[in-house]
C-alpha cells in the first residue's frame, strides 16, 4: 500500500478554465492521460483506444462522451464503448471495449488526476473558499527536475536571503533562528520562523514576517505568511504534478486576505519573479532524485524541516521520490 504512494496521490495537471469542450492531453507520472470535460464534471482516461492505439485526446466531446478521432468509437464517461460505428447493427458492443478510467476533480480552481485504485483525500486549502479571502492562480511553472526538489526549495528558509535578495530576503540578516517541526493531522508544520523581507510581495514594507510552514503530502506543501502587528495574511499552496521522469509542472495558489480590490496580476508577477529565481538552482540540483539517506548530503539545524521532508518520504515508502515499480511502463518513471 505505501508503495502506491504516490500513484494514489492527487496531481494538478491544468487550471480549470483552461479545459473547455475539447479534450486534452497531460502527463501524470509518465502516464499519458486525456481529461475532458462534459455536463457531469470533469473526467480522465488513459489517452489510449483500445482499437488501435490513437490518442483519444485528438479526439472530440460529442453528446457528453469522447469520441476517438481515428474510427469514432464513442466512449461514455464511465469508460464504457456506447458506439463502434464500423459494427452492422445488431452486433453487440465487445465488452472489452473500454477506456481506462482514473480518478478526476475540478477543486481549487484546477483539474486533478489520480491514478490510484486508493486515492488518497484531496488537499485540504480551507483559505481558498474563506470569507475574506481571495485567491490567484500562479503556473503552472516547467520546471525540469523532480517535485521532491522543487518541494524542499519551497520549504528552504536560508535560501531566501540569497536568491531573493531585495525581495524576500536581506543577506544581512541571513541567520535562521531554530524552529519546531512536527507531525499533526497527517501533515509536518512547523513553529513560526522569522524572516527580515525587505519587500514582501513587492509591497514594499520591510520588516520581519513570520512563516509558517505545512507539507500536506510528497508533492503538495503550503506556507503562511503573517506579520506582527498585522492582520494581512499570505497563503501560498505549492501543488506539483511530476509528469515524467525528467519534466515536472508547478502551480501555485496565492491566497490573501488584503488588497481585495487590487487585481491580482502584481501578485502573480511577483510570484513569477520568485519562481523564475529559484529556477536555475532547481534545474541544477544533482542527484536529480532527493537523496533519502541523510548521510547524503550536509545539513544543518535551519534544515529541519527539509529533513523531517525526507524522513518522511522515506517512511512513506516514497523511495528517493520515486514512483512505486509495478511494472514497464512505471519503471521509466523517475528512475535513475
Ligand atoms: Fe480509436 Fe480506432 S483507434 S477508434
Ligand atoms: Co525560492
Amino acid at each position: 500500500m505505501q508503495q502506491d504512494r504516490l500513484w494514489n496521490e492527487w496531481h494538478p495537471v491544468c487550471k480549470a478554465e483552461e479545459l473547455l469542450e475539447d479534450p486534452k492531453q497531460v502527463f501524470v507520472l509518465g502516464e499519458r492521460v486525456v481529461i475532458f470535460r462534459n455536463e457531469k464534471g470533469v473526467h480522465a482516461f488513459k489517452d489510449l483506444c483500445i482499437h488501435r492505439g490513437a490518442a483519444l485526446s485528438l479526439g472530440k466531446v460529442k453528446n457528453g462522451n469522447l469520441v476517438c478521432a481515428y474510427h469514432a468509437w464513442e466512449y461514455d464517461c464511465t469508460g464504457a464503448c456506447e458506439k463502434i460505428p464500423a459494427l452492422p447493427s445488431g452486433r453487440a458492443i465487445p465488452s472489452k471495449a473500454r477506456a481506462t478510467v482514473y480518478h478526476c476533480e475540478e477543486y481549487l480552481g484546477l483539474i486533478w488526476v489520480n491514478l490510484g485504485e486508493d486515492p488518497a483525500p484531496l488537499v485540504s486549502f480551507p483559505e481558498y473558499s474563506m470569507e475574506g479571502y481571495r485567491t490567484a492562480i500562479c503556473g503552472p511553472y516547467e520546471v525540469k527536475a523532480n517535485a521532491p526538489r522543487i518541494i524542499e526549495n519551497f520549504l528552504d528558509v536560508s535560501h531566501l536571503m540569497f536568491v531573493h535578495e531585495g525581495l524576500l530576503g536581506d543577506e544581512d540578516h541571513a541567520e535562521v533562528v531554530d524552529y519546531k517541526v512536527e507531525f499533526v493531522d497527517n501533515r509536518l508544520i512547523t513553529s513560526k520562523i522569522p524572516v527580515y523581507q525587505p519587500n514582501p510581495d513587492g509591497r514594499s514594507k520591510g520588516g520581519y514576517a513570520d512563516y509558517v510552514y505545512e507539507i500536506l503530502n510528497p508533492t503538495t506543501a503550503r506556507f503562511t505568511k503573517t506579520t506582527e502587528g498585522s492582520d494581512d495574511e499570505l497563503t501560498i499552496l505549492l501543488a506539483v504534478n511530476q509528469e515524467d521522469h525528467e519534466q515536472a509542472k508547478a502551480f501555485m495558489l496565492l491566497t490573501r486576505n488584503y488588497d481585495l480590490d487590487m487585481p491580482d496580476e502584481p501578485f502573480i508577477e511577483f510570484q513569477d519573479t520568485i519562481f523564475y529565481q529559484d529556477l536555475d538552482i532547481v534545474q541544477s540540483q544533482k542527484p536529480e532524485l532527493l537523496p533519502l539517506d541523510l548521510q547524503a548530503e550536509l545539513h544543518l539545524k535551519s534544515d529541519a524541516l527539509t529533513i523531517a521532508y525526507r524522513k518522511w518520504l522515506n517512511e512513506l515508502g516514497v523511495e528517493n521520490g520515486t514512483n512505486p515499480i509495478q511494472d514497464e511502463a512505471r519503471k521509466k518513471v523517475l528512475v535513475q
